[in-house]
Formats: C-alpha cells, sequence, structure tokens
C-alpha cells in the first residue's frame, strides 16, 4: 500500500491509508489509546486498543487504518488534518525511541544553548524551527527566481582561495602539495565577483558562504554565515539600492507576509544617521514592539576612511574597494578623514542586513587606497596583483551588494539570535557541537602536511 501523508488524509474520508511517522503524544483512556502521529506534512489523531498500548513518544511507526471523520465537537482545528482522525488496524514499529534529553514541542528559548545545540537533530523537530528553515527556504528560492527573471545568474566561487579582507581574521587551510602554503577561506566572495565582472557577466549573484574569525554576538555568527551576494556592471549607486529595495519589499509582502514601513526606503546620509539617531543603523520603526513592521533604510555618503587608534593606521569603513567620491580625490593624501565613499549599508529595524558599494576600477587608485592602508607596494603586488592585473583589460564600472541571509531572518522573523534560522549553527565558543569539531587530527595527517602542532 503506498503511503499517504497526514495533511492528505483529509481527502480520504472512508478510505484505508497507510501513514508513517513519529509518535508526537499519547493519552490512554480506559480502553481506548489515542496517539497523535507526526510526519512533515502535519499530526493526525490515531485511535486503537492495545495495539498501540507499546508505543512510546518518538518511536517511528507504520500505520495502517480507516480516516473518518471526526465527531462534531472534537475537531481540533489547531491541527492541520484536525477534522479527521484513524481507526488503527495494523501497527507496525520501524524505530524505537529513548527518552528525548528535552522537551521538543516548547519554543526551547528556556533551554540550555550547549544541550540545544548537542542534540540539533532533535532541537529541529521543534515546530518553531522547523517553520523557520521552511522560511529560509522559501526566501532564498524567492531571492532566486526574482533575480533570474532580471537576467542575473548565479556562479560559484572557490571556496579554497586566497584572504579577502573584510576586516576578519582568516581561516586557513593547509596544502599538502605545497607544504608550508595555505589557502584561506573567503570572508566573502568579494574579489571573485569583481573579476566576474571583468569577465563580461555583468549580472552576478550568489547564495554564498562567507567565513571570518571574529568574534560572535547574537547577529554575528562565528565561523560562518551566508549572504546573497552580487554585483552588476555600468550602474548607479541609485540603482543597485533600487534593485534591492524592490526585491526586498516583494520579499517581505509575499513571502514574510509582513509590512514595509515606507517604501521606497529612505536614504539617510551617514552624517545625519549619526547626527538624528546617534547610530549608524538607526530602527525607523514609529514602535518599536512592532515586530509585524519592517523599516528598511539605506545609510549612504559614508566616510572611505576610519582612524584606528590602537594601531594609529588608517582603515577602510567598509573595505578597500570601495570607490571614494570623484570629487574628494584631491583630498586622498592631505586630508583622507574628508573623503567620501560610494558605500551603502542596509538597515532593517536596527540592524545592518547588508552593505556594498560601487568599486575601484582604476588601478593607480586601487594602489593608492592600498598605500594608505599601510601595505607597500611589494605588499600590494603579492597580495593584491591579481586584481590590479585584471584591471588593465576593459573593467566596466561596476558595484554591488551583499545582504546577509541569516541576520535578515533573524531580524526579519523577530529572533533572538542567529541560532534560531541556521540548522547547524556554532556554539558560542566556536563549537560545530552534534560533530565535536574541531578535533584533533591523525599524525600522519599532520605529517603529511609538514605540520607540527607545539604545546601550549
Ligand atoms: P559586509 O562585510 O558588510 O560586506 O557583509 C555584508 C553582510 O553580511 C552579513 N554578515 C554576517 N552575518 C552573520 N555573521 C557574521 N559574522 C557576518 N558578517 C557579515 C551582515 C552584513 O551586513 N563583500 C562585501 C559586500 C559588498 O561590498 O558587496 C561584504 O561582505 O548581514
Amino acid at each position: 500500500m503506498e503511503r499517504t501523508l497526514v495533511l492528505e488524509t483529509t481527502k480520504k474520508i472512508g478510505k484505508k491509508v497507510r501513514l508513517d511517522g513519529w509518535v508526537d503524544r499519547r493519552r490512554d483512556h480506559g480502553k481506548l489509546v489515542f496517539i497523535d502521529l507526526k510526519d512533515r506534512s502535519g499530526i493526525v489523531q490515531i485511535i486503537g486498543k492495545e495495539e498501540l498500548g507499546k508505543l512510546r513518544i518518538s518511536d517511528v511507526i507504520e500505520i495502517k487504518g480507516k480516516v473518518r471523520k471526526r465527531p462534531k465537537g472534537m475537531v481540533n482545528l489547531k491541527l492541520a488534518a484536525g477534522k479527521v482522525e484513524i481507526e488503527v488496524e495494523k501497527v507496525k514499529i520501524l524505530a524505537k525511541a529513548e527518552d528525548l534529553p528535552f522537551d521538543i514541542r516548547s519554543d526551547g528559548y528556556q533551554i540550555g544553548e550547549e544541550n540545544r545545540l548537542q542534540y540539533r537533530y532533535l532541537d529541529l523537530r521543534r515546530p518553531r524551527l522547523v517553520k523557520n528553515l521552511e522560511l529560509r527556504h522559501r526566501v532564498i528560492k524567492f531571492i532566486r527566481d526574482w533575480l533570474d527573471s532580471c537576467g542575473f545568474i548565479e556562479i560559484e566561487t572557490p571556496i579554497l582561495t586566497k584572504s579577502t579582507p573584510e576586516g576578519a581574521r582568516d581561516f586557513i587551510v593547509p596544502s599538502r602539495f605545497q607544504s608550508g602554503k595555505f589557502y584561506a577561506l573567503p570572508q566573502s566572495p568579494q574579489q571573485y565577483k569583481q573579476l566576474l565582472m571583468v569577465a563580461g557577466f555583468e549580472k552576478y549573484y550568489q547564495i554564498a558562504r562567507c567565513f571570518r574569525d571574529e568574534d560572535p554576538r547574537a547577529d554575528r555568527a562565528y565561523g560562518e554565515f551566508t549572504q546573497l551576494d552580487l554585483e552588476m556592471s555600468f550602474v548607479s549607486q541609485e540603482e543597485i539600492l533600487s534593485l534591492t529595495e524592490n526585491l526586498f519589499r516583494e520579499l517581505t509582502e509575499k513571502v514574510l507576509q509582513k509590512k514595509v514601513w515606507k517604501f521606497p526606503f529612505p536614504r539617510i546620509t551617514y552624517r545625519e544617521a549619526m547626527k538624528k539617531y546617534g547610530t549608524d543603523k538607526p530602527d525607523l520603526r514609529p514602535n518599536k514592539k512592532n515586530s509585524h513592521l519592517l523599516a528598511y533604510c539605506f545609510i549612504v555618503n559614508f566616510p572611505l576612511f576610519e582612524w584606528k587608534k590602537a594601531e594609529k593606521r588608517w582603515d577602510s569603513m567598509h573595505h578597500p574597494f570601495t570607490a571614494p567620491h570623484e570629487e574628494d580625490l584631491s583630498l586622498l593624501e592631505t586630508n583622507p578623514e574628508k573623503v567620501h565613499s560610494y558605500q551603502h549599508d542596509f538597515v532593517l529595524n536596527g540592524f545592518e542586513i547588508g552593505g556594498g558599494s560601487l568599486r575601484i576600477t582604476d588601478p593607480s587608485l586601487q594602489e593608492k587606497i592600498f598605500e594608505i592602508l599601510g601595505h607597500s607596494k611589494k605588499e600590494i603586488r603579492k597580495k593584491f596583483g591579481h586584481l590590479l592585473k585584471a584591471f588593465e583589460f576593459g573593467v566596466p564600472p561596476h558595484g554591488g551588494i551583499a545582504p546577509g541571509i541569516d541576520r535578515f531572518l533573524m531580524v526579519a522573523l523577530n529572533e533572538p539570535s542567529l541560532r534560531e534560522v541556521i540548522a547547524f549553527p556554532m556554539t558560542s565558543g566556536g563549537q560545530a557541537a552534534v560533530m565535536d569539531a574541531p578535533s584533533k587530527v591523525s599524525e600522519e595527517q599532520l605529517r603529511e602536511l609538514r605540520i607540527k602542532v607545539l604545546k601550549k
């Protein structure tokens, strides 16, 4: 007999069905036993006698039985298949389950992080997390379809690569073929997407994994996170912002079914934001508790550089590839603090959910910026020679943006942490808890890589 999904039982009243799933709940009423059977589509009530007696919560079962309408007054509107119930005829246990380490029917916020992440596969049975991951899937699918219809193509860029500075530490991977040399995992696909513009693709995007070794916070993942990374050629900053706001308005209304506060999204200069709100990520909602309202805005006209006091040097406010305003070029060497840039930050309800810019395409200007940031000529050639070389072969003007998928979902779904929207997040101590990584490797592997681990 073919399997029927729980949700489809409502269309099969009077018929015999086979259902497969987990025991979600159990109630004993004298001789009668009631089981809630759960599969990926929903929950339905099963009624039986001693044949259900041995079942425990989370056992995996297959049942055969007859679908019948629930009597009036017994309908459970909270369940997708709450109008029907199954009169059981046969039960088979496919797998037994031990007592779970925690309750999976609550929202889970009260349970310790270590415990939840160590048993993440159980934590992920929680309806709230199932819903979040389904929404994440639908958001990403909507983005892909929408950008496809605008002529973008998705291109994958390498994970084993060279450092791309985004202001964090790199994760490095030793090379076996060239001992003593290392790959770096990309902090973002920044340089590759610029090279794709040189190649002539004009409209690129990627749902891209980025790797950064930085101290975690509720809204900043340690290790890895996902961006919607995009780049376009022959565009103005306004065209990038306008594309982004159209995409996110539709996403908010059609997929999340929430309200956008103001459209077009306000463009606020950095200086105005600091003066009026004291921050460059203002929460513009009239009522900050309204989680149904998404108040997007863009911050523009940032300074190109910020002064790093401890290191006594200039650093990029965004990253070194961001273009300065043409009219400020003469100030670069004399008054770097006065130079404005084509950076744009994308802000939602008080969080920076994305960043981007128009890029430098003049190799000599790019070199000058690297020099102001403290790189020697030799270093520049070694670290960024490939990009400067590429710019000699007909580089189109280009720019882009990268909204963080995890951070966007965290804010849009009003979750307190990124962990609530990522399937297998790291602990705050940087542990991939289910897999217990990082872990030691064998002496043999280290020998092959010619690596020696020093004692502390
Ligand atoms: P930026 O470094 O500003 O820009 O990153 C863009 C967006 O990525 C998300 N993000 C993170 N999310 C979770 N955990 C983290 N550790 C983390 N770090 C960043 C945020 C952030 O706004 N290459 C440029 C983009 C460009 O210029 O086009 C870049 O990566 O939502």
